[in-house]
């Protein structure tokens, strides 16, 4: 049941050459059988999943199902229990956030960590002040701060404006752009668009297109699958902490994807990747 996955880890010519993957646009990132358990709660069992350069992968399932247990593993914020990790066809071990963030792992909180009072160019460089001599380079951090959110066609008025002045997104806009300031390979979006209205989301989703157009890999945690469908290439099902099914968008109805979700019908002996 896990062969394709388990063929890429154990028989890939990436862990035999050392080829670096994030030239061929295959898995950036690999895990397989991840399990995870908090005192008597079963969170995560035997899960594989996988996600590519350049691909956005939604992670979808119901509350509980598991989701912001597995995007934890990957970001350092709680180490699985059991299973193999790679990440650019390189064996890893994740236990820590700042393990995470060295591989080129970007996370994006649901609540954004944004410091409200500070502007747009202070969040961006929170905690990666550019220094000149003594002084900190602002000037040389404006400009990048407006190059960086040109690049990713935001529409923010000012980057001189405090982050509390903004939209609900244009400051997911902002967390996502800082999480880009670092270079990653790969973006973690834990429900990027929960909280915003239609305008929003849209100007969202098509940042994540942009990252994606970056050759960036994006996971995106959401509930809307209608957002599934206009934004991802391939959906990760989980049901009670156990895979529960994979499909390439446009190959799946809503339905099918309900049916996984719910339990309904099984997918997991295998539907078109
Ligand atoms: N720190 C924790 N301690 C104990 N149990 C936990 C902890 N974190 C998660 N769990 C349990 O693990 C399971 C998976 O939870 P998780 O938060 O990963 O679900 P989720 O898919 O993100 O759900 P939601 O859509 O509601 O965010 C749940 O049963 C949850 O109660
Ligand atoms: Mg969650």
């Amino acid at each position: 049941m896990h062969r394709r996955l388990r063929d890429g880890v154990h028989g890939g010519r990436n862990l035999v050459t050392g080829a670096d993957p994030t030239h061929d646009g295959g898995p950036i990132l690999e895990m397989v059988g991840i399990s995870k358990r908090f005192g008597a709660v079963q969170a995560l069992t035997d899960v594989d999943f996988s996600v590519d350069q350049g691909e956005v992968l939604a992670l979808v399932g119901d509350n509980g199902a598991g989701k912001s247990t597995l995007i934890k593993t990957i970001s350092g914020a709680g180490p699985a229990d059991d299973g193999i990790i790679s990440f650019a066809g390189e064996k890893v071990v994740i236990t820590r956030p700042q393990d995470s963030q060295a591989l080129g792992i970007a996370t994006v909180y649901q609540d954004l960590a944004l410091c409200d009072n500070l502007d747009v160019v202070a969040n961006l460089f929170l905690g990666r002040e550019e220094r000149r001599g003594a002084a900190i380079d602002e000037v040389d951090m404006e400009r990048r701060s407006s190059e960086l959110l040109r690049s990713l066609a935001a529409k923010i008025p000012s980057v001189r404006i405090p982050v509390a002045s903004l939209s609900g997104g244009q400051r997911q806009t902002v967390a996502i752009a800082r999480s880009l300031i670092g270079e990653p390979k790969l973006v973690i979006l834990d429900e990027p668009t929960a909280a915003l209205g239609v305008a929003q989301t849209a100007q969202v989703l098509d940042l994540i297109r942009r990252l994606r157009e970056r050759g960036l890999a994006v996971i995106v945690i959401t509930h809307n699958l209608a957002e599934v469908d206009a934004v991802a290439d391939r959906i990760v099902v989980l049901r009670l902490g156990r895979n529960a099914g994979e499909f390439r968008v446009g190959e799946a109805t809503q339905e099918d994807v309900v049916a996984a979700i719910t339990g309904a019908k099984d997918y997991t002996g295998g539907v078109a990747r």
